[in-house]
């Protein structure tokens, strides 16, 4: 049987009023161009949407995972899109497209990367998640949540399809290493090093008993293929649900409260995360407050199941009152984060930062410091 393969990538190409949102043309340079490789027969369904100021792709095909084919349209898509982006004098026009011409994978030229190839299952609930302001370590704790912690997911003490447990894989994306740590049993082990959420992060999850991929995540550091700080590192992961997986509730249960993630305001502040709905992706407050949102679909036959105008049915989760809550505390976090102003925890630790002074500091002051 043929797989199916989801490819969710995004790229930060320009956006309307600073670093706020990416605006309908480009979203429409996207969506005609997906169109168009659907009626060529390259990918089966496509759907454009944007969270912040990155422009978002998810395609669903079977062309396998690093296809030179997709990742060539996508690049080909961030580089049109730029253009207009450059065209209108929009803000950050082509940040993120690090490379200049394509070497036949976009992972490592500035977008942002999650793919999953499935075989698909009687029916296969998917859920993409997609993040601005932050990193892929903002991805550590909820993963933790939905696929380890018990008194998070229900179904991994309730359910028998999730008795075995899951194993987890984390890059070490200081030592440029990977390790897959199998929970219940080394829990603890996994914990002590995504706790680190700068270093080490979480890139795929597998059922153990039967190693059925559960999800994958886009892991960067732009600052790590450039040599020093440009574009950003905004997350995406795609989680599959359901049937002796955790359930669409349980993948959402750890949004339920927000908490704190590195990436707000120049790359260099922590922020609470703030669940929203499509509509209110748009950062605004001290450029964020870092948001996510949680897109739920179908795969059917290679495809994302699409309504009678063939429209992909799109499920925008956390427009949902139920998430209320993390929002209301999300403002509340602000309020207490930026009333420390630059100092630390608000303001990351010196080696994170993206934006410093520091070092033209203690040059200005080299002369001026006495020994003590
Ligand atoms: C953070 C982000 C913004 C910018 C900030 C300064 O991810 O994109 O907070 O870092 O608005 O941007 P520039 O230096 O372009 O004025
Ligand atoms: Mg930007
Ligand atoms: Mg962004």
């Amino acid at each position: 049987m043929t797989k199916t393969t989801i490819s969710l990538i995004k790229c930060d190409v320009g956006s309307l009023a600073g670093h706020h949102v990416v605006p309908k043309p480009l979203l429409n340079i996207a969506d005609r161009r997906l169109e168009k490789a659907e009626e060529d027969g390259l990918i089966n369904t496509h759907h454009v949407f944007n969270v912040g100021d990155d422009l978002q792709l998810l395609m669903a095909h079977q062309g396998g995972e690093s296809n030179a084919e997709i990742h060539r349209l996508a690049w080909e898509i961030f580089q049109k899109a730029s253009d207009k982006a450059k065209e209108l004098k929009l803000y950050g026009a082509g940040q993120d497209l690090l490379a200049t011409a394509f070497s036949g994978n976009v992972r490592g030229m500035g977008p942002g990367v999650a793919e999953m190839e499935i075989e698909e299952r009687g029916s296969d609930p998917i859920v993409v998640l997609a993040a601005d302001k932050t990193s892929a370590g903002a991805f550590n704790l909820p993963l933790f949540r939905i696929f380890a912690d018990p008194m998070s997911t229900a179904g991994l003490v309730i359910d028998p399809g999730m008795a075995g447990g899951f194993k987890l894989e984390v890059l070490d994306t200081i030592g440029e290493k990977k390790v897959v740590l199998k929970c219940p049993e080394e829990m603890y082990e996994l914990i002590a090093l995504i706790g680190t959420v700068g270093r080490y992060m979480i890139s795929h999850v597998w059922r153990a008993e039967d190693d059925l991929i559960c999800a994958t995540g886009s892991v960067t550091k732009l600052s790590k293929i450039a040599g020093k700080y440009v574009g950003k590192d905004d997350p995406v992961l795609i989680v599959r649900a359901q049937h002796g997986l955790p359930a669409l509730g349980e993948i959402l249960m750890p949004f339920t409260h927000t908490y704190l993630v590195a990436g707000w305001m120049r790359g260099s502040h922590w922020g609470p995360l703030m669940p929203v709905g499509v509509k209110d992706a748009r950062c605004t407050i001290f450029d964020g407050p870092p948001r996510i949102v949680a897109l739920g679909f179908q795969i059917v036959d290679g495809k994302i199941a699409c309504d009678d105008g063939g429209k992909p049915m799109i499920a925008d989760l956390f427009a949902d009152p139920a998430f209320d809550m993390a929002r209301r505390e999300a403002t509340e976090y602000i309020s207490m984060l930026r009333r420390m102003g630059e100092f630390e925890p608000a303001r990351l630790g010196i080696g994170e930062m993206e934006y410093t002074t520091l070092p033209q500091i203690l040059k200005r002051l080299e002369d001026r410091f006495k020994p003590f």
